[in-house]
């Protein structure tokens, strides 16, 4: 819009709340939005006679709206209005364009979402909920979700509990639960290295030190934990990201240690779910319910957008925060008592079994670990892995460095996620990969 053409006194629109000085800046910023960079606006005196009102009004709303980065006024020359630097109309930074294959670990297959059997989970909740239940939210979930997952962690996971507390996932879980420790004065926490940095670094934000402890392929090395540390966060059924599981005497040791030490052992138990070629292992709760927290969440199984998840505590402990809508939390408890839960675990199985063994076969004699469960495998190489992840990025694929997820770097090793990979993209997206690793 050329300034000479604007014609301001139709433009401004002076109504609304507050004296006139302020319904004028109002105004002048809604019709900025739509004028270019550099268009003069009227001298005050010109303004003031259109608008039938004070220059005092006009000058004193062009002075805000100078203040604001909206005009610049400058003695001796016209105002004129600014978009550079200014915050409310400048564009947001513009983001990368989505790769075309992605790879990055942390997502499940979204296409399978089990839309029907949800919509069906959340309709029957709304048809059958007493309306007591749209009342005050109890804080710590809703006593039906509770039972239920209790069930089924005792049955699937060998999880030893009667209760769990409903959060919105994992990340919101061991962050309330690094709340309370700090309020019982424990102010460090142990943490395996590698680990998933996003869960690292919402402890650290809680205000805990954070302890890195090196993992091997017998999980966690116990041993390493300092001494003065009585909290250690860990992932025994799939180490994230290496893929190991805690051995038998690990484990033992672990227990051990959160007893001499009177400690806690938050337990991640990430990708439980998803094992291929090996037996399940049960929880470390399972063993000593009064050591243990655990933790999981629907985020891989079904969606981290549902923001659902749970932890298990040991009974003297009690969370702060709120756990999340009572529609959401009673749809998942249906769909688990109908068995929709089980059923959809067992196709999502089948499925990534099978996508896993076309990725290992497409991959061919790179040297992989990590590939017995869980959603992501480890793909080591002979080269700098930042290198080749930059490399595949330009090529449309995306993939984790595993340098990303622990403190010094290592090995050269990409972390490559296949729960959200089409099947018929694993021939093409691991081409690509070769010739960025080549
Ligand atoms: C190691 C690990 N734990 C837990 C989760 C799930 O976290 P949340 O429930 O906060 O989505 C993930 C998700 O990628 C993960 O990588």
């Amino acid at each position: 819009m050329a300034g000479s053409q604007t014609n301001w006194g139709v433009l401004l629109d002076l109504s609304g709340p507050g004296p006139k000085h302020e319904q004028l800046a109002r105004a002048l910023r809604r019709a900025i939005r739509g004028l270019d960079d550099g268009v003069s606006v009227p001298p005050s005196r010109q303004l003031a006679a259109d608008l039938g009102c004070s220059r005092w009004v006009v000058t004193q709303a062009y002075a805000q709206l100078v203040a604001e980065g909206y005009l610049d006024g400058r003695a001796g020359s016209a105002t004129r209005v600014r978009r550079v630097g200014d915050a409310v109309t400048a564009k947001p930074p513009a983001r990368p364009a989505p790769p075309r294959y992605d790879l990055a670990p942390g997502l499940p297959d979204l296409r399978h979402f089990p839309r029907q059997r949800w919509a069906d989970a959340v309709r029957g909740v709304l048809a059958t909920v007493p309306h007591t239940d749209f009342g005050l939210p109890d804080r710590d979930g809703h006593p039906r979700l509770r039972k239920t997952l209790a069930g089924y962690l005792r049955r699937v996971r060998g999880a030893e509990t009667d209760d769990v507390v409903i959060c919105g996932g994992v990340t919101d879980g061991v962050t309330r639960v690094c709340r309370a420790l700090q309020a019982n004065g424990v102010t460090r926490l142990a943490v395996e290295d590698p680990g998933w940095t996003r869960l690292r670094r919402a402890a650290a934000a809680t205000g805990m030190a954070i302890d890195p402890v090196p993992v091997d392929d017998e999980g966690v090395d116990v041993g390493r934990i300092p001494r003065g540390t009585r909290a250690v966060l860990v992932t025994p059924a799939h180490q994230f990201p290496t893929g190991s599981v805690l051995s038998p005497r690990r484990r033992a040791d672990l227990l051990a240690w959160a007893r001499e030490v009177d400690g806690l052992i938050l337990e991640d138990d990430y990708d439980a779910e998803f094992r291929y070629d090996r037996r399940p292992v049960g929880t470390v709760q399972g063993t000593d319910p009064g050591r243990v927290a655990l933790f999981g969440s629907v985020s891989k199984t079904l969606s981290p957008a549902l923001g659902l998840g749970w932890v298990s505590l040991p009974p003297q402990w009690t969370l702060p925060g709120h756990a999340p809508p009572v529609v959401d939390q009673l749809a998942l408890a249906g769909f688990v008592d109908s068995g929709g839960y089980d059923r959809h675990l067992r196709a999502a199985r089948l499925r990534y079994r099978a996508r896993r063994d076309r990725l290992v076969e497409a991959l061919g004699p790179g040297r992989l670990s990590g590939v017995a469960a869980g959603l992501h495998l480890l793909l080591h190489l002979d080269r700098d892995a930042a290198e080749v992840t930059k490399r595949a990025r330009a090529k449309g694929v995306k993939v984790a460095d595993l340098d990303d997820y622990r403190e010094a770097p290592g090995e050269p090793a990409l972390v490559l996620g296949y729960g959200n990979l089409a099947d018929n993209a694993v021939g093409a997206a691991v081409r690509l990969l070769r010739e960025a690793a080549g």
